[in-house]
């Protein structure tokens, strides 16, 4: 049993307290009568619920999307210091979902969101290597020797980075634009190891994860992946899956609990949250 105010929020017909105000303003039914009393409990799959005449489920169905990140947004699902998240960039009432990994503040780019914590666990965990690409703009030119440092392992305060592919894609103005393939996600990991070699970091941006490509994505815009892109996402994470646990682990209490989060659950619904990464 859950308030159904939450209920509500859950199947993203509304914030929560928007779905009080739809309580209280009488739109809303538990089995066929009207519900304005806040303090109502229902059952998931069990209670009628409808809103505005139209029924409520919660989203079973895994929801998929790819986002160009602009600057100045979190990929957290809220921030103490009250800046604002990319969730603020799908409509108001959109099924829940949730970042992959996370980008730092000022990154832009590709960002994927899903209610699906299996397949956000296998993208972002180390084990797995998926591989990300980021191209960053960066004060000078790298010589032969910060390249090779890039791409054989620069030390970091949390220890050495692995091999990366790292070339250098443009040079304007006395600065050099780098395309750097990583597949390992610390935090501010291109940041630091560029700034290791001595070149800041001026701007970052994903433009790619696994066989996903930004392409012509327009910043702060967002949209579904297509077939072909899940199918290939879902390739990858299995093969990955069986190069490193030789297919045991499937079917597992914790890997069914990671499957859907947030819906039809109560647990922490963040895989963002819970592989703490940054990507
Ligand atoms: N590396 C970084 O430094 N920042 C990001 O946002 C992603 C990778």
């Amino acid at each position: 049993m859950e308030r159904l105010q939450k209920f509500l929020a859950r199947c993203g017909v509304a914030s929560r307290r928007k779905a009080e105000e739809l309580i209280v303003n009488g739109l809303v039914t538990v089995n066929g009568e009207v519900v304005r009393e806040l303090g109502v409990k229902v059952t998931p799959g069990e209670d009628r619920v409808t809103v505005a005449g139209r029924v409520v489920r919660l989203e079973t169905e895994p929801i998929y999307l790819m986002m160009n990140k602009p600057q100045g947004y979190i990929t957290g699902n809220r921030d103490p210091q009250g800046r604002k998240t990319v969730l603020a960039l799908l409509p108001e009432g959109f099924p829940r979902v949730y970042p992959v990994g996370r980008l730092d503040y000022n990154t832009t780019g590709l960002l994927l969101l899903t209610n699906d914590g299996e397949l956000a666990y296998a993208l972002t965990h180390p084990k797995f290597q998926i591989k990300k690409v980021y191209q960053a703009l960066v004060r000078g030119i790298p010589d032969q020797t910060a390249l090779f440092r890039l791409r054989t392992g620069v030390v970091l305060a949390d220890g050495p980075t692995l091999p990366a592919e790292v070339a250098i894609i443009k040079v304007e103005a006395g600065n050099a634009i780098l395309s750097i393939g990583l597949r390992e996600g610390r935090k501010r990991q291109v940041r630091r190891m560029c700034a290791a070699v001595g070149h800041r970091v001026l701007t970052l941006e994903r433009v790619a994860m696994g066989p996903l490509r930004l392409g012509d994505l327009k910043v702060g815009h967002y949209r579904r992946l297509t077939a072909a892109e899940l199918k290939a996402v879902k390739d990858i994470v299995a093969q990955a899956r069986q190069a490193v646990e030789g297919g045991k682990g499937q079917g597992n209490a914790a890997g069914k609990k990671r499957r859907l989060l947030g819906a039809g659950s109560d647990q922490s619904p963040d895989p963002a949250g819970l592989s703490g990464r940054w990507d």
